[in-house]
């Protein structure tokens, strides 16, 4: 983890201003997320993981609910925080989260599994479920694929890191065997010009009422 951390510690001021509105551009990404207000909104803590510089959780904060941000890059929660003044953001490690079993009322990450390898996934699968309260929603995106992407160069840096593909079929299993329910997944080409070229996946998941 450390390595990641270290990564986007080192493009956070070029990642916060090339993502600063990110959701504008992408109508996909409005609808699902206020697809998911509208299904958690006023039920309890909302958290979006692996936030980075907190445009997603800043637009969840827009549409009127109190979401919160956490992720692994202390560069990445600085930009947040000073784009994003009053809205709480704090670092934490989606694979141990430090949040109470059942405390949530919905969990969104978007693309934040991209660095993970499959049994990574299933512990981060495995930890929202933990933490979601009976009934709490998981709202997640990943780019769709097999591969595996090698990246040496980032918003001008030179940096070391792989980009993760998922097949969707992995991912509907690994939710199942985790234990979600009413498991959506819907799947759109990439906007061009606006997004590296690559199919993505929102999944919509619950968290089985007891
Ligand atoms: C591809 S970026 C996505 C950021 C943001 N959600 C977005 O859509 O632009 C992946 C983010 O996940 C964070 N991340 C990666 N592994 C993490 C982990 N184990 N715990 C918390 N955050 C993590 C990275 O620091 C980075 O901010």
């Amino acid at each position: 983890m450390r390595k990641i951390e270290s990564v986007y510690d080192s493009v956070a001021q070029e990642y916060a201003l090339a993502f600063a509105g990110e959701h504008d551009k992408k109508p996909q990404d409005q609808e699902v997320l206020q697809k998911f207000v509208r299904e958690v909104g006023g039920r309890g803590p909302v958290w979006d993981l692996g936030c980075g510089p907190g445009q997603t959780t800043a637009y969840l904060n827009s549409l009127g609910t109190q979401a919160s941000g956490l992720d692994l890059s202390e560069k990445l929660l600085e930009q947040s925080r000073a784009s994003h003044p009053g809205i709480h953001f704090r670092r934490g490690n989606i694979l141990e989260l430090e949040f109470r079993e059942g405390s949530i009322a919905g969990v969104v990450a978007f693309y934040a599994i991209v660095h993970f390898s499959e049994e990574q996934v299933e512990t981060a699968l495995r930890e929202v479920l933990r933490v979601l309260r009976p009934g709490g929603i998981f709202l997640f995106t990943f780019h769709v694929g097999g591969e595996t992407i090698h990246i040496e160069e980032f918003l001008g840096k030179k940096i070391d890191i792989d980009f993760m593909l998922f097949s969707t079929e992995f991912i509907l299993g690994c939710l199942e065997k985790c234990g979600f329910e009413r498991i959506e997944m819907i799947e759109r080409e990439p906007y061009p010009g606006v997004e590296y070229p690559s199919r993505r996946a929102y999944v919509f998941a619950r968290k089985p009422e007891v």
